[in-house]
């Protein structure tokens, strides 16, 4: 775990059968050497005792904005804390806080702190996808809220679906990560590419063909990478700077792109195709523009180079290819066709059409397939935690690697 030690953390409870994990989140934020503020709302006694926070944490358990006297306790824990973390966070907190109404101490020192916001959320997956829900994680996304799962799998009542809480390990984790900048370092000495925005094919020399995607979460890939000590290099299609630290190599169609990755991938531990590459151009675009008097061209369309399959079938050994799938429909299936087709160690697939994710949006949700069979949801949140979350298993992946190599040395 990323230390904790010595930061305030202010550890929101509120009422769901999860609670009782929160007592293990404080334990952890505790061993790690943080002073834990234990804040519950009412719904959150009704499952786990206040007695059992005010045991393990460095302050007794506060639960209301009337309780004591002296300073008003709701800006005073939210100005003091370094952090404050709800685990886990109920339908009801998460929409109060998305639409800024303070209702008890919890929302209230929600709304009152700047501190770093880690917002876990439990709840039963019907709730959990109800549009409304949706809609306040994206907007605390899009303000800089990081979201902590859920996760898939055994719900209370036996139901089986997304809602569950994280892990408290992870989420102690997080915190600790976020804390330290959302830096781990883990990516140090890695070179990594990043193809990034939509490719335009040109008609004439004033109109082209394009796609809707904005670079957005390539960009996202390229500034966590950078952050967390990679090598980067930007190859993009947007009119954007690189992210600090990275090189960019700017480029517009789809062949310049294509010659950009040929160039820029051999030397790569990791690549990352996140651009929205056409999959056609015209044949024989006019060397002058095109005039409404000479009537409606025929325009000839070609295929382009298929970057991604391209360096899928020259990977060098050790290297893992990241690709994308922008699916309207059918995804998972979509997804892993590309996966076999295109020799990618993983497929990073959203469904484009899907409120909140996909081209231009600040948030995505997407279906990771790697090549090893194991697929993972990554439920909706920012596309830089989009872009956290497929990196922690890159870098995994990577370390397994290392030491699988490690293990067959010595055994020689
Ligand atoms: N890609 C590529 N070169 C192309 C087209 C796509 O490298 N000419 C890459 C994209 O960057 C992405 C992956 O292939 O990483 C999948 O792109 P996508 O547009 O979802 O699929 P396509 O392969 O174009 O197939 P289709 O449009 O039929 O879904």
């Amino acid at each position: 775990m990323t230390s904790v030690a010595g930061k305030r953390i202010v550890l929101g409870v509120s009422g769901g059968i999860a609670a009782y994990k929160a007592v293990e989140v404080c334990r952890r934020l505790m061993d790690g050497g943080a002073h834990v503020v234990p804040v519950l709302t009412k719904g959150a006694t009704r499952f786990v005792g206040r007695t059992t926070f005010d045991a393990l944490a460095s302050e007794p358990a506060r639960m209301s904005l009337f309780d004591e006297d002296g300073p008003i306790p709701h800006t005073a824990l939210g100005r003091n804390a370094d952090c404050v973390v709800v685990a886990p966070a109920t339908a009801r907190v998460i929409g109060a806080y998305a639409a800024g109404i303070s209702s008890d101490l919890l929302t209230a020192t929600l709304i009152a702190t700047r501190a770093p916001v880690v917002i876990c959320p439990a709840m039963h997956t019907e709730m959990w996808e109800h549009p409304a829900v949706v809609d306040n994680i994206a907007t605390l996304a899009g303000r800089g809220v990081h979201i902590v799962g859920p996760e898939s799998g055994r719900l209370a009542g036996g139901d089986e679906g997304a809602g569950r809480l994280s892990s408290p390990e992870r989420i102690a984790d997080e915190v600790g990560r976020i804390l330290a900048g959302g830096a781990p370092g883990d990516m140090a000495g890695l070179s990594v590419v990043v193809t990034a925005g939509g490719t335009r094919e040109p008609i004439d020399p004033v109109r082209f063909i394009a796609n809707r995607s904005s670079g957005k979460q390539g960009y996202a890939f390229a500034e966590e990478a950078a952050c967390r000590g990679a090598e980067v290099t930007v190859i993009s299609t947007i009119d954007r700077p690189a992210p600090a630290g990275a090189r960019m190599v700017r480029v517009g169609t789809a062949e310049e792109m294509a010659s950009a990755a040929a160039a820029e991938a051999g030397g790569a531990d990791v690549v990352v195709m996140a651009a929205a590459v056409a999959d056609f151009r015209p044949a024989a675009p006019a060397g002058v523009k095109l005039k409404r008097r000479d009537g409606v061209p025929a325009i000839t369309l070609e295929p382009t180079p298929d970057i991604l399959a391209s360096l899928g079938s020259s990977k060098p050994g050790g290297q893992i290819l990241v690709g994308f799938a922008a699916e309207t429909c059918d995804v998972a299936a979509n997804a892993a066709a590309k996966l076999r087709d295109k020799g990618a160690d993983y497929i990073v697939a959203n469904d484009v059409a899907a409120d909140h994710a996909g081209f231009a949006h600040d948030t995505n949700e997407v279906l990771v397939l790697a090549s090893d069979g194991q697929t993972h949801q990554i439920g909706l949140r920012s596309k830089r935690q989009v872009a956290r979350a497929v990196l922690d298993l890159v870098v995994a992946e990577r370390n397994a690697r290392t030491e699988a190599r490690a293990g067959s040395k010595e055994r020689q």
